[in-house]
């Protein structure tokens, strides 16, 4: 039984969906949709880009605070386990649904595979932090996606034979999804965005957000990059509603159909993008500034360069090797970093260990061996 919730869960389950349905003698595989996540921009989108099957299951249970949210979530959930008890509960990440679901299957004695496991920012102020160091407590088979991933787990004492380097799932379908665009264009409203240089933004940690002066400081960073080029500023609802709420608004250009004529010194606002167009915008940006987890990881992997917004990473191999650098709120620091990649002389960037399209491959062959 695979979970999915929010957002960053569908393409790193999405895989393992499409390789466990090509042996339906050996598995018979549910999906549960936890319903984080719902709406036709943050949810419905990513399974026709993804081509993931309709749920099983949908639990529906929405926005909320994240007592409630991780609450509900256990309270459905447990319906399902219990009329249908899985063998096996897939859960994904470091969401609200990952530590909701792991915790519901392991008190019904039912096995937990977490994928992307042994990931730690060491900041428990990050609501994914408790939820990854949870999710990876309970759970009884750990597929990691880098090597500090493996030794975060055993520097925690969890034993060898739990653990599977696996690669990252991720990965596998920005493989896959790459070849797609390759094949028939990204099926973007955003086509006009290749004619010249821009940066693309996405900023939405409660970290970064909540707090109307740290949100202020987001905005006048982006503002200062768009003097290098236009800035594309992806916008998650959670970041978009503070920003309404904010005493002096940032002035951007609201973008609703297709992108053309992106000119320097400009903040492009637009809605949460498709998979496909947003990996479409990323691989042929120039720089990328993110807060987000997923992001470092998909930058390196394309060898784009990627400013992260933020003062540690769960993601260090991004940095180690990866196109990736840490830059806090700092704006020397970033506009110093933006001077770099805008001189093309950022890091050479190299593909971390297995990240190479098949974990899903690899995670299937180590579910086929479990004893049920
Ligand atoms: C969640 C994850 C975060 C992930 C992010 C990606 C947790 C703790 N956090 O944060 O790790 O990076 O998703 O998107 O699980 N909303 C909509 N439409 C939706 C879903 C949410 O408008 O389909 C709005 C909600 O009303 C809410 C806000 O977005 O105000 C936040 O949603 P929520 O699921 O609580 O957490 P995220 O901030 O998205």
């Amino acid at each position: 039984m695979s979970v999915v919730g929010a957002r960053p869960n569908f393409m790193k389950v999405a895989p393992i969906l499409l390789q466990l349905s090509k042996y339906p003698d050996e598995f018979e595989s549910v999906l549960v949709h936890t319903g984080q996540h719902y709406d036709e921009a943050m949810s419905e989108v990513f399974f026709r880009d993804l081509g993931i099957k309709k749920p099983d299951f949908n639990l529906s249970v929405g926005s909320g605070s994240h007592a409630f949210q991780t609450g509900e979530i256990m309270k459905r959930f447990e319906e399902v386990c219990m009329s249908h008890r899985p063998d096996l509960v897939l859960v994904a990440g470091d969401v609200n649904s990952t530590v909701a679901c792991s915790l519901t299957a392991t008190k019904l004695l039912i096995r937990v595979g977490h994928i992307e496991s042994g990931l730690r920012s060491f900041d428990r102020t990050m609501p994914e932090e408790i939820n990854r160091i949870v999710t990876d407590r309970i759970s009884d088979l750990l597929f990691t996606t880098e090597a500090s991933g493996n030794c975060n787990l055993q520097d925690e004492g969890v034993p060898e034979e739990k653990i599977f380097f696996v690669g990252n799932t991720m990965i596998d379908s920005l493989v896959r999804c790459s070849e797609v665009i390759a094949r028939t264009g990204p099926g973007a409203r955003v086509i006009g965005a290749g004619n010249g240089p821009f940066s693309l933004a996405t900023i939405h940690r409660p970290s970064n957000v909540d707090d109307p002066d740290q949100l202020q400081k987001v905005l006048d960073i982006l503002r200062s990059a768009s003097r290098y080029s236009p800035v594309l500023f992806v916008t998650h609802p959670r970041t978009r509603e503070r920003m309404r709420s904010l005493e002096t608004q940032m002035e951007c250009v609201e973008v609703e159909g297709d992108l053309q004529d992106l000119k320097e010194g400009v903040v492009y606002l637009l809605p949460p993008l498709s998979y496909l167009d947003f990996l479409y915008l990323m691989a042929r940006a120039t720089a990328v500034l993110t807060d987000s987890g997923g992001i470092q990881e998909e930058t390196t992997f394309l060898g784009v360069p990627c400013l992260t917004l933020r003062e540690n990473t769960e993601r260090p191999i991004t940095v180690q090797i990866g196109s990736n650098e840490l830059v806090g709120l700092d704006k020397e620091r970033i506009l110093t970093a933006l001077d770099r990649i805008f001189q093309g002389s950022w890091k050479n960037p190299k593909v971390p260990p297995l990240w190479d399209g098949k974990a899903a491959e690899r995670i299937v062959e180590v579910l086929s061996t479990i004893k049920c």
